[in-house]
């Protein structure tokens, strides 16, 4: 065996025994869903499938290039004005990811005379871009506004930027948006807010940044990604003109990467305009996600995200296993995905879930959850409510 091959079959060995071991199986058809992030059912919705047809018919199926050489369509700009519509923004940039808009941005922002805070629980793509933008980072603690003052307060660098997610995606809660952009404002700096799970489902659908009033601030940018409540792919940075014109400039996963597709990018700027026009959708996910936080016994969560603690990764991969065997999908979150260590299972709300399924899944969670916790060593129930 060669010393790389030695090496994968270690790696492979750790992750089973420590229950980590992940698969990117198809879900089974007809399985009841809570797991995805269609929040508002638009991957399938008529009008969002009609605009990408036409897109795909009228430019071809790739963008055949970086945005900066000919892979900018018209479908690129509209789709970047009903963003900025939609979401009270002055400017926007999509990216072919939610993912190369984190990095991208981070990345371009960052230097040396740049500190970043950024609040434990971000996602892996902000990290990510923590780490490739040579900044200095302070890493927070969870929604801790008194350590991003004292941070920001203490700082040698000029300039600074904080990190933080308006709904986050595991934990399912919400950043305190008012209270982060005042501090902000008093030491000159910036609040990047990834609204990957507040885009379509906080604030009437236009996001948790228009709902706190911050839409105009100059000293909040947003970032969202279009794959989740909006249905498509892609992602995009929101914000004032001259952060735009930074980012065509300077933001390699812009400049570098082939550009969005114009099929998802059509059928995104399309669920914009179903987002504006029908706030019913986002009132549907809270409505579920109050059936779902009471079915589980949780707190309801600012979105769609419920967030069950689990005794431990191999509890909550028994789990989700066992529910899907039974129809039911459900997200499982271990580490590296959870920064505190605590497995999860993670339920999601969408618009379009029939109540009678849905209230028996949430049967069967009970009673799969009940068995995981009784079956765990006592002192592995860190965090959990039985
Ligand atoms: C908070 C957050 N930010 C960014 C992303 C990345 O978005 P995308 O899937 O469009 O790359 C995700 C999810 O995948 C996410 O949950």
């Amino acid at each position: 065996m060669t010393a790389l091959g030695a090496w994968l079959a270690d790696r492979a060995r750790v992750r089973r025994a420590r229950s980590m071991v992940r698969e990117d199986r198809p879900a089974p058809e007809g399985a009841l869903d809570l797991a995805s992030n269609d929040y508002l059912g638009l991957s399938r919705d008529a009008r969002v499938l009609a605009a990408a047809r036409e897109a795909l018919d009228r430019f071809g199926a790739g963008a055949r290039a970086s945005r900066l050489v000919v892979g900018t369509t018209p479908v690129h700009r509209r789709l970047e004005g009903e963003l900025c519509e939609l979401t009270g923004r002055e400017s926007a940039l999509v990216f072919s990811s939610g993912y190369a808009a984190n990095t991208g941005l981070l990345a371009a922002l960052g230097d040396p005379g740049t500190l970043l805070v950024t609040d434990a629980h971000v996602h892996a793509s902000l990290v990510d871009g923590a780490r490739l933008s040579r900044s200095p980072v302070t890493v927070v603690g969870h929604h801790d506004v008194a350590a991003v003052r004292a941070a920001l307060a203490g700082r040698r660098e000029p300039r600074a930027v904080v990190v933080v997610e308006s709904v986050y995606s595991v934990l399912g809660d919400a950043a305190p948006l008012a209270e982060l952009a005042a501090a902000c404002r008093e030491h000159d700096a910036l609040l990047v807010v990834d609204e990957a799970h507040g885009l379509g489902v906080a604030g009437n659908g236009r996001g948790a940044v228009h709902a706190a009033g911050l839409a105009g601030d100059e000293h909040v940018a947003v970032t969202v990604t279009l794959s989740k409540a909006l249905g498509a792919q892609g992602g995009a940075v929101l914000g004032p003109e001259a952060l735009r014109e930074h980012l065509v400039n300077t933001a390699r996963p812009f400049v570098f990467d082939t550009g969005l597709a114009p099929a998802p990018a059509a059928a995104a700027a399309a669920a914009c305009r179903v987002v504006a026009a029908e706030p019913a959708l986002p009132a549907a996910v809270h409505r579920h996600a109050r059936t779902i936080a009471a079915g589980c016994g949780t707190e309801v969560s600012a979105g769609a995200v419920q967030s069950l603690p689990m005794p431990s990764a191999a509890a909550a991969a028994g789990a989700a296993e066992r529910l899907r065997a039974r129809g039911v999908l459900v997200g499982c979150f271990r580490p590296p995905s959870v920064p505190d260590g605590v497995s999860r299972l993670r339920l999601t709300a969408r618009t379009d879930l029939d109540p009678d399924a849905l209230a028996a899944a949430l049967g069967a969670v009970r009673e799969v959850v009940r068995e995981a916790v009784a079956d765990a060593p006592r002192q592995t129930l860190r965090g959990v409510r039985p």
